[in-house]
């Protein structure tokens, strides 16, 4: 009799255990699955692609200045965010400089990294930036769209300051472009919100107080272009010749009428896009004085 039973606790105590260990094997997967990516794994995971989708090609000139790094850490990591996009960074600079060379290598995104300098003797006051650097860019993406397949080849060209703030969804908007399309632009122009008018789906007209006799008086951040309009038109490019503003109306030219335009971002009527532009910060005498040579920052 009392072999009996301690045999059958024996029995209670195994199955006891089966059930433990049931219990762990089971929710231990869902623990897992909720678990957060570590950061370190972020780039490599989040610069994917997906073969259905245009490849969006951002070009964004840059120029050496204290908040350089800030504005492009804080671009890149929005792009990191964006799928099927190839960064094309072009330094307005003698060289390509160690500091873009290493934060676009860290980044994880698919990018390519030019440069040329804006030549100073031609520079005049209120002189239009990243003129040569967009131009060089243009260029490139010519040679690169020849050698695709017709299918690869499906994409979008889209002209980013480096220090504007884009939504998410400024970029799943532009996947939808045929030739060209535009959506507002957030604090630019004197105005909270630049942005074409739209009657009966169609662009009417511009809402815009600078320089409102532009042809097309839309700031960069407001258009993209479908990426082989710039194979059908080999000589389109930006220009020194016209004065300031009008570098978007000197692009858009060569490609479309204003009735052409196609509106997006819910026909017009929301901003994914603000044309943010970062203060010079002021670095002290005392503060200059101090200098950390070994430090990037
Ligand atoms: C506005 C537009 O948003 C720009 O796209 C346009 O190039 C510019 O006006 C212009 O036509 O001059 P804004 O904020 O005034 O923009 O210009 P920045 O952001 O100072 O410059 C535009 C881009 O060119 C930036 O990515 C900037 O890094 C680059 N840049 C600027 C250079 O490469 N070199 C420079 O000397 C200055
Ligand atoms: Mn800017």
């Amino acid at each position: 009799m009392t072999s009996f039973l301690s045999f059958k606790k024996q029995y209670i105590a195994l199955g006891m255990l089966v059930f433990i260990a049931l219990f762990f094997f089971n929710t231990r997967p869902a623990s897992i699955q909720c678990q957060v990516p570590q950061l370190e794994e972020l780039p490599a995971s989040v610069a994917s692609t997906n073969s259905n989708l245009p490849t969006i090609y951002g070009i964004t000139p840059t120029y050496a200045r204290l908040a350089q790094k800030a504005d492009l850490t804080r671009l890149s990591q929005t792009l990191m965010l964006v799928k099927n996009f190839h960064w094309i960074v072009i330094e307005d600079a003698e060289n390509k400089t160690p500091l873009v060379a290493n934060l676009l290598r860290d980044s994880g995104l698919k990018y390519t990294q030019l440069n040329i300098k804006t030549e100073k003797e031609k520079a005049k006051k209120a002189m239009a930036s990243g003129v040569e650097q967009r131009n060089k860019a243009l260029e490139w993406l010519r040679g690169h769209l020849r050698g695709l397949s017709e299918e690869e080849r499906i994409g979008v060209v889209y002209f980013m300051d480096d220090d504007n703030t884009y939504a998410l969804k400024v970029f799943e908007e532009m996947r939808k472009i045929n030739k060209v399309g535009v959506w507002p632009v957030g604090i630019v122009g004197g105005m909270m919100v630049e942005m074409p008018i739209i009657t009966n789906g169609k662009v009417s007209g511009f809402n815009a107080l600078w320089k409102p006799f532009r042809p097309f008086p839309i700031d960069m951040a407001g258009f993209a272009v479908a990426a082989n309009l710039f194979l059908e038109h080999p000589e389109a490019k930006f220009s020194r010749k016209v004065q300031s503003g009008f570098q978007e109306s000197v692009i858009l030219n060569y490609f479309v009428k204003k009735e052409d335009l196609e509106p997006l971002a819910d026909n017009c009527t929301k901003v994914y896009v603000w044309h943010t532009r970062t203060q010079k910060p002021s670095i002290s005498k005392a503060g200059k004085a101090m200098t950390y040579n070994h430090i990037e920052v």
